[in-house]
Protein backbone atom coordinates (compact mmCIF):
# COMPACT_ATOMS: atom_id res chain seq x y z
CA UNK A 1 0.00 0.00 0.00
CA UNK A 2 1.43 3.42 -1.13
CA UNK A 3 1.84 6.17 1.78
CA UNK A 4 -0.57 8.65 0.11
CA UNK A 5 -3.50 5.67 0.27
CA UNK A 6 -3.24 5.20 4.32
CA UNK A 7 -4.69 8.65 4.92
CA UNK A 8 -7.60 7.89 6.74
CA UNK A 9 -5.69 5.28 8.76
CA UNK A 10 -4.59 5.98 12.06
CA UNK A 11 -0.86 6.14 11.89
CA UNK A 12 1.62 6.51 15.44
CA UNK A 13 3.45 9.66 14.59
CA UNK A 14 6.34 10.73 16.63
CA UNK A 15 5.30 14.00 18.90
CA UNK A 16 8.06 14.73 20.28
CA UNK A 17 11.81 13.95 20.80
CA UNK A 18 14.27 14.32 24.24
CA UNK A 19 17.34 13.10 24.50
CA UNK A 20 20.37 12.67 27.42
CA UNK A 21 24.42 12.31 27.12
CA UNK A 22 26.31 12.25 30.29
CA UNK A 23 28.94 14.79 30.52
CA UNK A 24 32.16 12.96 30.48
CA UNK A 25 33.80 13.57 27.29
CA UNK A 26 36.50 10.42 26.40
CA UNK A 27 38.14 11.96 23.63
CA UNK A 28 40.20 9.92 20.88
CA UNK A 29 43.37 11.65 21.92
CA UNK A 30 42.55 10.21 25.91
CA UNK A 31 41.96 6.30 23.89
CA UNK A 32 45.57 7.33 22.88
CA UNK A 33 46.74 6.86 26.19
CA UNK A 34 44.90 3.42 27.18
CA UNK A 35 45.46 1.12 23.76
CA UNK A 36 47.47 1.69 20.63
CA UNK A 37 45.20 3.43 18.75
CA UNK A 38 45.59 7.16 17.26
CA UNK A 39 42.96 9.36 16.20
CA UNK A 40 43.65 9.72 13.07
CA UNK A 41 43.44 5.78 12.73
CA UNK A 42 40.17 6.20 14.52
CA UNK A 43 38.45 9.19 12.52
CA UNK A 44 38.87 8.08 8.88
CA UNK A 45 38.20 4.15 9.60
CA UNK A 46 34.74 5.11 11.83
CA UNK A 47 34.21 9.21 11.70
CA UNK A 48 34.05 8.77 15.75
CA UNK A 49 36.12 12.17 17.26
CA UNK A 50 34.44 11.64 20.93
CA UNK A 51 32.13 9.71 22.89
CA UNK A 52 30.21 10.58 26.33
CA UNK A 53 31.00 8.37 29.27
CA UNK A 54 28.47 7.92 32.30
CA UNK A 55 31.03 7.69 35.45
CA UNK A 56 28.82 8.37 37.97
CA UNK A 57 29.25 5.42 40.86
CA UNK A 58 26.26 3.66 41.23
CA UNK A 59 24.14 4.27 38.12
CA UNK A 60 22.78 2.48 35.10
CA UNK A 61 21.13 2.65 31.92
CA UNK A 62 18.20 4.03 33.59
CA UNK A 63 19.37 7.24 35.32
CA UNK A 64 20.38 8.10 31.16
CA UNK A 65 17.17 6.53 29.98
CA UNK A 66 14.83 8.28 33.00
CA UNK A 67 16.62 11.75 32.54
CA UNK A 68 15.18 11.63 28.74
CA UNK A 69 11.85 10.80 29.81
CA UNK A 70 11.58 13.35 32.34
CA UNK A 71 12.78 15.46 29.62
CA UNK A 72 10.45 14.20 26.94
CA UNK A 73 7.44 14.80 29.45
CA UNK A 74 8.29 18.39 30.26
CA UNK A 75 9.04 19.19 26.76
CA UNK A 76 5.31 17.93 25.52
CA UNK A 77 3.64 19.05 28.72
CA UNK A 78 2.92 15.84 29.20
CA UNK A 79 1.50 14.70 32.49
CA UNK A 80 2.76 11.29 33.41
CA UNK A 81 -0.06 9.68 33.78
CA UNK A 82 -1.11 10.16 30.56
CA UNK A 83 1.31 7.80 29.37
CA UNK A 84 -0.27 4.13 28.21
CA UNK A 85 3.15 2.41 28.17
CA UNK A 86 6.89 2.67 28.10
CA UNK A 87 9.31 0.82 25.31
CA UNK A 88 12.96 0.71 26.52
CA UNK A 89 14.96 -0.57 24.09
CA UNK A 90 18.50 -1.67 25.47
CA UNK A 91 21.63 -4.13 25.69
CA UNK A 92 22.63 -2.99 29.03
CA UNK A 93 19.63 -3.16 31.06
CA UNK A 94 20.48 -2.01 34.69
CA UNK A 95 20.19 -5.42 35.76
CA UNK A 96 19.43 -9.13 34.23
CA UNK A 97 15.96 -8.40 35.60
CA UNK A 98 13.52 -6.86 36.41
CA UNK A 99 13.11 -5.32 33.32
CA UNK A 100 14.79 -1.87 33.08
CA UNK A 101 11.81 -0.16 31.08
CA UNK A 102 10.20 -1.02 34.80
CA UNK A 103 12.69 1.42 36.34
CA UNK A 104 12.43 3.78 34.41
CA UNK A 105 8.62 4.42 34.59
CA UNK A 106 8.88 4.94 38.24
CA UNK A 107 12.03 6.93 38.19
CA UNK A 108 9.62 9.01 35.91
CA UNK A 109 6.63 9.08 37.50
CA UNK A 110 4.48 6.81 35.31
CA UNK A 111 2.15 4.35 36.12
CA UNK A 112 2.08 2.13 33.25
CA UNK A 113 3.10 -1.09 31.30
CA UNK A 114 6.74 -1.33 30.46
CA UNK A 115 8.67 -3.74 29.68
CA UNK A 116 12.54 -4.21 27.53
CA UNK A 117 12.74 -5.14 23.95
CA UNK A 118 16.77 -6.73 23.13
CA UNK A 119 17.58 -6.11 19.57
CA UNK A 120 20.75 -4.78 20.22
CA UNK A 121 21.87 -1.60 18.40
CA UNK A 122 18.21 -2.18 15.91
CA UNK A 123 16.62 -2.09 19.49
CA UNK A 124 14.96 1.79 18.76
CA UNK A 125 13.68 0.72 15.30
CA UNK A 126 12.37 -2.58 16.36
CA UNK A 127 10.65 -0.24 19.90
CA UNK A 128 9.33 2.04 17.49
CA UNK A 129 7.78 -0.10 14.79
CA UNK A 130 6.56 -2.24 18.33
CA UNK A 131 5.03 0.96 19.96
CA UNK A 132 3.22 1.81 16.76
CA UNK A 133 1.69 -1.42 16.35
CA UNK A 134 -0.35 -0.97 19.46
CA UNK A 135 -1.28 3.15 18.47
CA UNK A 136 -2.71 2.05 15.20
CA UNK A 137 -4.69 -0.15 16.92
CA UNK A 138 -6.00 2.15 19.20
CA UNK A 139 -5.39 0.01 22.28
CA UNK A 140 -3.06 2.76 23.81
CA UNK A 141 -2.89 6.58 22.83
CA UNK A 142 0.43 7.85 24.56
CA UNK A 143 3.57 5.51 24.50
CA UNK A 144 7.16 6.38 24.96
CA UNK A 145 10.19 4.51 23.36
CA UNK A 146 13.25 4.82 25.08
CA UNK A 147 16.61 3.75 23.49
CA UNK A 148 19.36 3.54 26.05
CA UNK A 149 22.56 1.81 27.14
CA UNK A 150 25.31 2.39 29.25
CA UNK A 151 27.97 0.45 26.47
CA UNK A 152 30.83 1.76 28.65
CA UNK A 153 29.84 -0.86 31.34
CA UNK A 154 30.68 -4.25 28.89
CA UNK A 155 33.31 -2.55 27.29
CA UNK A 156 37.14 -3.83 28.05
CA UNK A 157 39.10 -0.63 27.80
CA UNK A 158 42.03 -2.85 26.75
CA UNK A 159 40.65 -3.52 23.07
CA UNK A 160 41.06 -1.45 20.96
CA UNK A 161 38.69 -2.85 18.61
CA UNK A 162 35.92 -2.19 20.83
CA UNK A 163 36.72 0.50 23.11
CA UNK A 164 37.18 2.94 20.31
CA UNK A 165 33.35 2.57 19.03
CA UNK A 166 31.07 2.84 21.59
CA UNK A 167 29.82 5.74 24.12
CA UNK A 168 26.69 6.32 26.56
CA UNK A 169 23.43 7.99 26.37
CA UNK A 170 19.91 7.74 25.99
CA UNK A 171 16.61 9.04 23.43
CA UNK A 172 13.55 8.94 23.97
CA UNK A 173 10.34 9.91 21.66
CA UNK A 174 6.42 10.24 22.28
CA UNK A 175 3.93 8.38 20.08
CA UNK A 176 0.45 9.42 19.52
CA UNK A 177 -2.13 8.76 16.81
CA UNK A 178 -2.69 10.95 13.30
CA UNK A 179 -5.11 11.04 11.02
CA UNK A 180 -3.20 13.39 8.77
CA UNK A 181 -1.37 11.00 7.01
CA UNK A 182 1.76 11.28 9.26
CA UNK A 183 3.70 9.03 11.50
CA UNK A 184 5.42 5.60 10.42
CA UNK A 185 4.28 4.22 6.81
CA UNK A 186 5.79 1.48 7.03
CA UNK A 187 9.16 -0.99 8.14
CA UNK A 188 10.96 -3.61 7.33
CA UNK A 189 12.56 -5.87 10.19
CA UNK A 190 14.47 -8.32 10.00
CA UNK A 191 17.18 -10.89 12.17
CA UNK A 192 19.51 -13.74 11.08
CA UNK A 193 21.03 -15.90 14.73
CA UNK A 194 23.59 -16.64 12.52
CA UNK A 195 25.50 -13.78 13.40
CA UNK A 196 24.77 -14.52 16.91
CA UNK A 197 28.67 -14.43 18.04
CA UNK A 198 29.93 -12.13 15.72
CA UNK A 199 29.16 -9.01 17.95
CA UNK A 200 27.93 -10.43 21.64
CA UNK A 201 28.65 -10.90 25.39
CA UNK A 202 29.55 -14.06 25.92
CA UNK A 203 29.25 -14.28 29.47
CA UNK A 204 26.81 -13.25 32.39
CA UNK A 205 23.54 -15.37 30.90
CA UNK A 206 22.23 -18.63 31.66
CA UNK A 207 24.26 -20.03 28.92
CA UNK A 208 27.53 -18.95 31.03
CA UNK A 209 26.96 -17.59 34.22
CA UNK A 210 29.26 -15.31 36.18
CA UNK A 211 31.91 -17.44 37.55
CA UNK A 212 35.88 -15.99 38.77
CA UNK A 213 36.61 -17.78 35.05
CA UNK A 214 34.47 -15.82 33.02
CA UNK A 215 35.68 -12.79 34.41
CA UNK A 216 39.13 -13.60 34.34
CA UNK A 217 39.14 -14.58 30.56
CA UNK A 218 36.99 -10.78 30.14
CA UNK A 219 33.57 -12.75 28.64
CA UNK A 220 31.26 -9.92 30.22
CA UNK A 221 32.62 -7.66 27.80
CA UNK A 222 31.97 -7.17 24.32
CA UNK A 223 33.47 -9.21 21.74
CA UNK A 224 32.99 -8.28 17.61
CA UNK A 225 34.31 -9.55 14.12
CA UNK A 226 34.35 -6.44 12.90
CA UNK A 227 35.18 -7.23 9.55
CA UNK A 228 31.69 -9.97 9.44
CA UNK A 229 29.93 -7.22 11.11
CA UNK A 230 30.79 -4.18 8.80
CA UNK A 231 29.95 -6.60 5.17
CA UNK A 232 26.47 -7.57 6.67
CA UNK A 233 25.95 -3.98 8.05
CA UNK A 234 26.70 -2.40 4.77
CA UNK A 235 24.69 -5.23 2.76
CA UNK A 236 21.77 -5.22 5.19
CA UNK A 237 20.91 -1.46 5.98
CA UNK A 238 21.21 -0.58 2.29
CA UNK A 239 19.51 -3.11 1.26
CA UNK A 240 16.84 -3.34 3.04
CA UNK A 241 16.53 0.88 2.95
CA UNK A 242 16.49 0.19 -0.56
CA UNK A 243 13.68 -2.21 -0.57
CA UNK A 244 11.32 0.38 1.72
CA UNK A 245 11.84 3.24 -0.64
CA UNK A 246 11.41 1.08 -3.82
CA UNK A 247 8.30 -0.43 -2.27
CA UNK A 248 7.02 3.43 -1.59
CA UNK A 249 8.28 5.06 -4.85
CA UNK A 250 10.81 7.03 -2.30
CA UNK A 251 13.90 8.18 -4.13
CA UNK A 252 16.82 10.51 -3.40
CA UNK A 253 15.29 13.22 -4.37
CA UNK A 254 12.03 12.71 -2.72
CA UNK A 255 13.41 11.05 1.14
CA UNK A 256 14.37 14.59 2.75
CA UNK A 257 16.63 12.24 5.60
CA UNK A 258 18.01 9.09 6.24
CA UNK A 259 18.27 8.97 10.03
CA UNK A 260 21.13 6.01 10.24
CA UNK A 261 22.12 4.35 13.32
CA UNK A 262 25.87 5.81 13.69
CA UNK A 263 28.08 2.48 13.89
CA UNK A 264 30.62 3.96 11.35
CA UNK A 265 31.01 6.76 8.96
CA UNK A 266 31.63 4.39 6.05
CA UNK A 267 28.31 2.41 6.60
CA UNK A 268 26.11 5.49 6.62
CA UNK A 269 27.98 6.60 3.43
CA UNK A 270 27.10 3.14 1.77
CA UNK A 271 23.26 3.63 2.52
CA UNK A 272 23.01 6.85 1.29
CA UNK A 273 24.73 6.13 -1.67
CA UNK A 274 22.64 3.05 -2.66
CA UNK A 275 19.39 5.31 -1.63
CA UNK A 276 21.05 8.56 -3.74
CA UNK A 277 21.18 10.97 -1.45
CA UNK A 278 22.87 14.08 -1.50
CA UNK A 279 24.98 14.47 1.84
CA UNK A 280 22.69 17.41 3.84
CA UNK A 281 20.01 14.72 3.54
CA UNK A 282 22.31 12.45 6.06
CA UNK A 283 21.88 12.98 9.70
CA UNK A 284 25.33 12.38 11.00
CA UNK A 285 26.51 12.86 14.56
CA UNK A 286 28.72 10.15 15.13
CA UNK A 287 31.64 12.16 15.88
CA UNK A 288 30.64 13.86 19.17
CA UNK A 289 28.85 10.24 20.12
CA UNK A 290 30.08 7.54 18.98
CA UNK A 291 27.91 4.46 18.53
CA UNK A 292 25.23 4.75 21.50
CA UNK A 293 24.07 0.82 20.50
CA UNK A 294 20.47 1.58 20.96
CA UNK A 295 20.55 5.26 21.31
CA UNK A 296 22.45 6.75 18.39
CA UNK A 297 18.74 7.18 16.05
CA UNK A 298 16.29 9.26 18.92
CA UNK A 299 19.48 10.90 19.72
CA UNK A 300 20.04 11.89 16.07
CA UNK A 301 16.75 13.29 15.69
CA UNK A 302 16.83 14.95 18.87
CA UNK A 303 19.68 16.97 17.34
CA UNK A 304 18.40 17.65 13.93
CA UNK A 305 14.78 18.12 15.03
CA UNK A 306 14.54 21.73 13.79
CA UNK A 307 15.24 20.54 10.36
CA UNK A 308 12.44 18.75 10.10
CA UNK A 309 8.85 20.15 8.48
CA UNK A 310 5.87 18.33 8.59
CA UNK A 311 5.06 15.57 6.16
CA UNK A 312 8.87 15.13 5.51
CA UNK A 313 9.54 11.96 4.55
CA UNK A 314 12.53 10.52 6.88
CA UNK A 315 14.07 6.78 6.14
CA UNK A 316 15.52 5.25 9.65
CA UNK A 317 17.84 2.60 8.80
CA UNK A 318 19.97 0.16 11.52
CA UNK A 319 22.08 -3.09 11.74
CA UNK A 320 23.26 -4.68 14.81
CA UNK A 321 24.17 -7.37 16.99
CA UNK A 322 22.00 -10.72 16.24
CA UNK A 323 22.10 -10.22 13.40
CA UNK A 324 19.07 -7.50 13.83
CA UNK A 325 18.51 -5.01 10.97
CA UNK A 326 15.64 -2.87 9.26
CA UNK A 327 14.38 0.39 8.38
CA UNK A 328 11.29 2.51 8.59
CA UNK A 329 9.64 5.46 6.51
CA UNK A 330 7.67 7.69 8.74
CA UNK A 331 6.51 11.34 7.80
CA UNK A 332 6.96 13.70 10.27
CA UNK A 333 4.70 15.09 11.98
CA UNK A 334 5.62 18.25 13.39
O1 LIG B 1 26.46 -1.11 15.75
C1 LIG B 1 26.59 -2.48 15.74
C2 LIG B 1 27.23 -2.96 14.54
N1 LIG B 1 28.65 -2.72 14.57
C3 LIG B 1 29.20 -2.23 13.49
O2 LIG B 1 28.52 -1.88 12.56
C4 LIG B 1 30.70 -2.18 13.43
C5 LIG B 1 31.13 -2.78 12.14
N2 LIG B 1 32.58 -2.81 11.96
C6 LIG B 1 33.32 -1.70 11.79
O3 LIG B 1 32.82 -0.61 11.89
C7 LIG B 1 34.77 -1.87 11.42
O4 LIG B 1 34.99 -3.20 11.07
C8 LIG B 1 35.75 -1.46 12.54
C9 LIG B 1 35.71 0.05 12.74
C10 LIG B 1 35.42 -2.18 13.83
C11 LIG B 1 37.17 -1.84 12.13
O5 LIG B 1 37.50 -1.20 10.90
P1 LIG B 1 38.15 -2.02 9.71
O6 LIG B 1 38.43 -1.07 8.64
O7 LIG B 1 37.23 -3.18 9.43
O8 LIG B 1 39.48 -2.48 10.35
P2 LIG B 1 40.02 -3.98 10.55
O9 LIG B 1 39.29 -4.63 11.66
O10 LIG B 1 40.08 -4.66 9.21
O11 LIG B 1 41.48 -3.68 11.00
C12 LIG B 1 42.43 -3.02 10.15
C13 LIG B 1 43.70 -2.80 10.92
C14 LIG B 1 44.19 -4.04 11.65
O12 LIG B 1 45.58 -4.04 11.62
P3 LIG B 1 46.38 -4.98 10.58
O13 LIG B 1 45.95 -6.36 10.88
O14 LIG B 1 45.96 -4.50 9.22
O15 LIG B 1 47.82 -4.70 10.90
C15 LIG B 1 43.73 -3.81 13.06
O16 LIG B 1 44.52 -4.48 14.00
O17 LIG B 1 43.47 -1.80 11.93
C16 LIG B 1 43.88 -2.31 13.20
N3 LIG B 1 43.04 -1.73 14.24
C17 LIG B 1 43.33 -0.57 14.83
N4 LIG B 1 44.34 0.29 14.68
C18 LIG B 1 44.34 1.40 15.45
C19 LIG B 1 41.88 -2.22 14.73
N5 LIG B 1 41.40 -1.38 15.67
C20 LIG B 1 42.29 -0.35 15.75
C21 LIG B 1 42.34 0.83 16.51
N6 LIG B 1 43.36 1.67 16.33
N7 LIG B 1 41.39 1.14 17.41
Amino acid sequence: MSATSSTNKKQAAITGVFGYVPDYVLTNQELETMVDTNDEWIKTRTGIEERRILKEEGVGTSFMATKAVKGLLEKTNTKPEEIDFLICATATPDMQFPATGNVIAHQSGLNCLSYDLMAACSGFLYGLVTGSQFIETGKYKKIIVVGADKMSSIINYEDRQTCVLFGDGAGAVLLEANEEGNGVIDSILRTDGAGATELYMKAGGSRYPATPETVANKEHYVTQNGAVVFKHAVKNMADTSAELAEKHGLTGDTIDFLVPHQANLRIIDATAKRLGLDSEKVLVNIAKYGNTTCATIPLCLRDFEDKFKKGDNLVLAAFGGGFTWGAVYLKWAY
